[in-house]
Parts: structure tokens; C-alpha cells; sequence
């Protein structure tokens, strides 16, 4: 892109200061600014400025999820249902782990986190260990496919090198990058990282199929067979991936998605909801639900929305193809953005300073027809490590850990 193009477009959106620099660059980092000036969608941040129409919730209403009981009743059928899919080589993971974990505040990857006690057990490891549990009883490797994002791509690929990949085969680990949305003021500025490069980041975990397709990794998924992706986060220690029983329980339910779901700690616990919208399957983040939607009840008196989800989805691959082209909403997310003040000098804020704009995961839900939520035991499958101390922290992950018997 020619300087004159960039100053036009920059122009356009009351970005003009990233040029701010321009003239003390040497020539490569003149092109790599103009390069970034072309590839980033600045028409996101309208979202700040008001030019954004706030989209509009259909009718909520609650969904049936499949319960504990239930899930017992058939389990064995289940089960073998679900391993037989995944020797026929038709069940795949996905490892989302693109996210900066600005909560968790460390420099390195989230799953570089070590959350050993006497001895390193780091996030990938304890993620990899309970994909074994399932290729060690069906003596099938399964592929993984992991996302990442321009800035943990390299320090996550070779810590999985250096650990050799934590013994599992390479062939079957597959990393593709995500894509990146500019970061900016509370007054909708782009942010500068440096005087040649906006600051950006990770652009939500929804664009997870799209980054995987634009990786060219379909190819892969045909011609391996694989027909489900079970897409999780990294940050669920007890994580169970490749799960025969819910597997089993969405081919048998013939869903076009699997969510695991826990039943809500407390009415405000901070997790996205199971419902219907208008009639499809849908979920109600924790910011949106209303006092009204917490103290809705059932027949038998049991809170009507008390699913919450836990980001381990299992996803009917073709299905995902049919809605890949649809846009997402756009969520604004504050964050704490580093980036290089009006005297030049580098700043890395201690508190949130602006926001990211992210497409989500959960989004994707209301796409598609059918849906089955499927209780799991909360102290069991769920150990959330988002911050340092306190609620779902490195902490309360190490002591469902070792509840669960692990050695830390
Ligand atoms: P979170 O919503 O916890 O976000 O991600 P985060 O960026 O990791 O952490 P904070 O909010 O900055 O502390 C949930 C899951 O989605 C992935 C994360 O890696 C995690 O597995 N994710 C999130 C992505 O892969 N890409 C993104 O852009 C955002």
C-alpha cells in the first residue's frame, strides 16, 4: 500500500496518528506499517463510537439439557458408541490456546503455565496426559489441532518441541495461527505497540474454524476421515477430551453440536448459560442475564437456566462448513494493552487501559440447529485457570487437582 492510500483510509477513521512516526522509520519499517495499515479492518471500532446497532436477543427460553442420571442410565451404550467413532479415526481435538490470559499475567502462553508443586507440571502437559487416557484405551491417535496466535505462536511451538511434545506422536499435532483485530482507547484510538507496528491482539476465539480453514487444514480433516471436532480450552485443567460417553451421547442424540455443561455454582457465578433463542440453541453470557432469567424456575422448581457452559463443545465438522462464511458478532472486551505513550516510551499497564474487539465461540451455537448440553461432575471436569489467586486460579485448579489425585 502507497503512503497516500494509507493516509486515505487512516483518515476515514480518525486514525491518523499511527503515521505519527512515520517519517524517523528506515524503509522496511515504512513497508511493514503501511502492510499492517492494509490488512487491518479498522471499521470494528464503529463498535466504540456508537455508529454500532446493538444486536437484538430473539425470545430466550430454557433448553433440556441431558442430566447426570440420564447420561448413567445409558452410559455403556454411549460409550461404545463413542469409542467406535474414535477408532474409525472420525473424532479429532481442538486445542484453543490463542488467548493472551492477561488475568493469569504471565509473559509465556497460558499452557506454559507451570502448576507443579514439587515438580513442573505444566498446563500442555496436564492437557496432553488426559488425551492419552482416551489413545491408550483405543490404541487410536488422534489428532490435535491447536491454535495459536501471532503472539505465542513461536514460544508455544517450540516449548512443545523442547517437551517432544510430552511423548505424543507430532504427526498427530497440527498448529495454526489465528487472526488479529487492532487494540485501542476507551475513546476508540488505535493503540501503537511501536512507532512501526499497531498494537493488536488475538481476535477472539470464534474465528477458530475460519483460521483453521484459511490454514488449509480441511485437506487434512477429509482425507484423515475426521467427521467431529471436540474444541476446548486450555485453561481447564480436569479437562476430559475425546470423551467416549459424550460423544456417543451427540451421535446418538444426532445434535449437531455437544456442549458439556455444569450445573451453576451459584445464580451469580460468572458462566455463560444454556438456552433456547427462539426456538435454537443459544447461550446468555453471564454480563446479559437478568435478574428475571436468574430466578426463572422449572415445574419442579429448579432454576430454568442452570446449565453453564464450560468450553468443551463437540462440533459436527460438515456442519461447521455450512456456517463458516457467517460473521459473528462482535464482543468489546476491556483489556490491559501495552503500547508506547505520546513521548514514545514503551508502557505495559497494571490495570485495563482499553479495549480488544473478539469474536466468540459460543456465538457460533445459535448457528446451528440442534444442540445437546450434557451435565458434567463440576469437581470432576472443571478447573478453570484464569487468575493468579482467588475464583477459578491457579490455586483452586491445584486443589481439584489433587482432589481428583493427581500428584502436584
Ligand atoms: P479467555 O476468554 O479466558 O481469554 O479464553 P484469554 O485471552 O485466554 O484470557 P484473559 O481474558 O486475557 O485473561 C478462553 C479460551 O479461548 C482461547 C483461550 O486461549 C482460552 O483457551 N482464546 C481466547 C483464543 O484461542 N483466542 C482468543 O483470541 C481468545
Amino acid at each position: 500500500m502507497r503512503l497516500e492510500k494509507a493516509a486515505e483510509k487512516l483518515r476515514l477513521y480518525g486514525q491518523e496518528h499511527i503515521l505519527k512516526y512515520y517519517d524517523t522509520l528506515s524503509e522496511t519499517e515504512k513497508e511493514e506499517l503501511l502492510r499492517q495499515i492494509e490488512q487491518t479492518d479498522f471499521s470494528v471500532i464503529s463498535q466504540i463510537t456508537g455508529e454500532h446497532i446493538e444486536l437484538k436477543r430473539g425470545t430466550i427460553t430454557p433448553i433440556q439439557a441431558m442430566t447426570l442420571s440420564e447420561i448413567q442410565e445409558h452410559e455403556k451404550s454411549f460409550t461404545d458408541n463413542g469409542l467406535e467413532a474414535i477408532k474409525a479415526g472420525k473424532i479429532a481435538a481442538v486445542l484453543l490456546a490463542g488467548g493472551m490470559g492477561t488475568r493469569l499475567g504471565s509473559d509465556d502462553p497460558k499452557g506454559m503455565y507451570d502448576i507443579g508443586l514439587t515438580k513442573p507440571v505444566y498446563i500442555f502437559e496436564r492437557l496432553i496426559r488426559n488425551l492419552f487416557d482416551i489413545v491408550d484405551q483405543t490404541g487410536t491417535w488422534i489428532h490435535l489441532f491447536v491454535m495459536t496466535s501471532d503472539k505465542n505462536h513461536e514460544a508455544t511451538t517450540s516449548f512443545f518441541e523442547k517437551q517432544n511434545y510430552f511423548g505424543y506422536d507430532p504427526e498427530y499435532i497440527h498448529f495454526f495461527r489465528q487472526e488479529m483485530a487492532p487494540a485501542v482507547t476507551y475513546d476508540g484510538k488505535v493503540y501503537m505497540e511501536s512507532r512501526n507496528h499497531i498494537a493488536t491482539s488475538p481476535n477472539g476465539n470464534g474465528g477458530w474454524f475460519a483460521s483453521m480453514k484459511n490454514a488449509g487444514l480441511l485437506d487434512l480433516i477429509h482425507d484423515s476421515g475426521i467427521e467431529w471436532l471436540n474444541v476446548f480450552a486450555v485453561d481447564n485443567v480436569l479437562q476430559r477430551i475425546a470423551d467416549p460417553c459424550f460423544i456417543g451421547a451427540t451421535l446418538e442424540k444426532n445434535c449437531k453440536v455437544g456442549a458439556k455443561v455444569v450445573r451453576k455454582a451459584d445464580p451469580d457465578e460468572k458462566v455463560g448459560v444454556m438456552c433456547l433463542e427462539d426456538g435454537r440453541p443459544s447461550i446468555v453470557e453471564y454480563y446479559e442475564q437478568t435478574d428475571q432469567l436468574r430466578n426463572t424456575k422449572t415445574e419442579t422448581g429448579e432454576p430454568a437456566y442452570n446449565f453453564g457452559v464450560i468450553l468443551n463443545y463437540l462440533f459436527h465438522e460438515k456442519s461447521l462448513e455450512e456456517i463458516c462464511d457467517t460473521t459473528l458478532p462482535l464482543h468489546l472486551v476491556e483489556k490491559k494493552i501495552p503500547y508506547i505513550n505520546e513521548e514514545g516510551v514503551f508502557i505495559k499497564p497494571e490495570e485495563p487501559n482499553g479495549y480488544k474487539f473478539e469474536s466468540l465461540i459460543l456465538d457460533m451455537i445459535h448457528l446451528l440447529d440442534t444442540c445437546l448440553p450434557y451435565e458434567v461432575v463440576r469437581e470432576k471436569e472443571f478447573a478453570p485457570v484464569k487468575n493468579k489467586t482467588g475464583v477459578d486460579s491457579v490455586e483452586s485448579a491445584r486443589a481439584l487437582l489433587e482432589k481428583n489425585g493427581y500428584s502436584l
